[in-house]
C-alpha cells in the first residue's frame, strides 16, 4: 500500500470514450444477466451503471430451450437458455419505456438466424428513440449455412456486421464468441465491416453430465459456460483482440469484483460487462464501480484512462498483488 499517501482528494474520473459512445463509468451489465433492467430495480439503481445491455432480442418472441437450462459447475455456470426473449415489438412497447425514463445509455443486444433478420432488427430499432447502441450477438447459428455459428468464420461474421451497418446509423458493438481458434482474425474482419466497438467474450461451449443416471444435466445437452471459470480465457481473448484492432474493446467474462475488472483494463479493455456476478450478488456492478474508484485512488491515478492498456509484458514474480492489502474491492 505504498501509494496510499498519494490518494487524491477528489474521486477519480471513470468516464470512458468508446468510439461514438461516452460513458460516465466503464461498468455495464452483460446481456441476459440483468433482464430488461426493471427486474433488478430493487437491488441496483440502473442510473449508476455505465450502460445497460438488455437481454438479446429477436424479431419474434422465443420460448427458449426446455428446462433444465442452468447448471452450476466449479467456479462457473452453464446455461442453455436458448435466447428466450419477448421479441422486438414487445420489447419496444413493454420493456423500453421503463429504461427510456432512466438516465442510463441503453444498449440493445440483437440476434437472428439469417442475415436478413439482423438487418431487419437494426433498421426497425434505428427509428426507435432511447437507444444508445446495438450490440450484435454473432454467437448464433446461421440456418442458411447448416447451422454454422456466424461468429466462427471471419467472412460470415463480417457479413452480419455489414448487413447491420447498412441498416442503421446507431453505434455498433459486435460481441465475439471465444469458440474459435483465431479470435484476432474475427475481430479484424468485423472492424473492417464497420463495427465501432468490439465486446468479448460470449460464453464458452461446455457440457455437464450426471454419471449415475448417465444423462446430461441440461435438456439441450450442451450450453455456454460463464463466471470465474472463464476469466483467464476472456482476458486472453481481450488481450489478443486489443492487439489486432484500433476500435475500442469491451472485456467480458468472469468479472466478479473490481480487481477482476482492473485486469481487463490493464490488457487494454476500455470498459467491461458484468454477467454471472449479477446472479451471485445483484449489487455486484455497483460494488465494482466503487472498487475501481478506490483502486485508482490507491494507485494515485486521477483518471481510469491513464491505467487502460498499460500492461508491461515482462512478467513479474513474486506477484505484487499478493503483497497488496486491497482485498475488499467490490
Ligand atoms: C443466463 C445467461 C443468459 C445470457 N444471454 C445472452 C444473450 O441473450 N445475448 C448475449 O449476447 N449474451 C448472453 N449471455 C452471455 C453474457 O452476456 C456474457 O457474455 C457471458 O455470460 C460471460 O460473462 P460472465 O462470465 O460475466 O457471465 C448470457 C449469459 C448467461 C449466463
Amino acid at each position: 500500500m505504498a501509494k496510499d499517501s498519494n490518494v487524491p482528494d477528489s474521486p477519480p474520473d471513470l468516464s470512458v470514450q468508446l468510439g461514438p459512445l461516452r460513458l460516465k463509468n466503464p461498468v455495464m451489465v452483460a446481456s441476459g444477466t440483468f433482464g430488461y433492467g426493471e427486474e433488478y430495480a430493487g437491488f441496483a439503481d440502473p442510473e449508476k451503471l455505465g450502460a445497460i445491455v438488455v437481454k438479446g432480442i429477436s424479431l419474434h418472441p422465443r420460448a427458449g430451450n426446455p428446462p433444465p437450462r442452468l447448471v452450476e459447475t466449479p467456479a462457473g455456470l452453464i446455461n442453455a437458455i436458448g435466447l428466450e426473449n419477448v421479441g422486438l415489438q414487445n420489447f419496444i412497447s413493454r420493456k423500453l419505456p421503463y429504461l427510456r425514463d432512466k438516465k442510463v445509455p441503453v444498449i440493445v443486444n440483437i440476434f437472428g438466424n439469417v442475415l436478413e433478420e439482423y438487418a431487419d432488427l437494426a433498421s426497425r430499432l434505428d427509428e426507435v428513440p432511447g437507444i444508445a447502441a446495438l450490440e450484435i450477438n454473432i454467437s448464433c447459428p446461421n440456418v442458411k449455412q447448416g447451422g454454422m455459428v456466424f461468429g466462427t468464420e471471419p467472412a460470415m461474421a463480417a457479413s452480419v456486421v455489414k448487413a447491420v451497418r447498412d441498416s442503421t446509423t446507431l453505434p455498433l458493438i459486435t460481441k465475439l464468441t471465444p469458440n474459435v481458434s483465431r479470435i484476432g482474425e474475427i475481430a479484424k474482419a468485423v472492424e473492417e465491416a464497420g463495427t465501432d466497438i468490439i465486446s468479448c467474450i460470449n460464453t464458452v461451449a461446455a457440457m455437464a453430465v450426471d454419471i449415475f443416471s448417465r444423462r446430461p444435466k441440461l435438456a439441450n445437452i450442451v450450453g455456454g459456460l460463464s463466471g470465474p471459470a472463464i476469466k483467464p480465457i476472456a482476458l486472453r481473448c481481450t488481450y489478443e483482440v486489443v492487439q489486432q484492432v484500433k476500435c475500442p474493446v469491451i472485456g467480458i467474462g468472469g468479472i466478479m469484483d473490481a480487481l477482476d475488472a482492473m485486469e481487463f483494463f490493464l490488457v487494454g479493455a476500455k470498459a467491461v460487462q458484468v454477467g454471472t456476478a449479477n446472479f451471485v450478488r445483484p449489487t455486484a456492478t455497483l460494488d465494482i464501480i466503487g472498487g475501481i474508484e478506490r483502486f485508482l485512488q490507491v494507485e494515485g491515478l486521477s483518471r481510469l484512462e491513464d491505467y487502460i492498456g498499460t500492461l508491461d509484458t515482462r512478467c513479474v514474480f513474486p506477484f505484487a498483488e499478493e503483497a497488496c492489502e486491497l482485498t475488499d474491492l467490490g
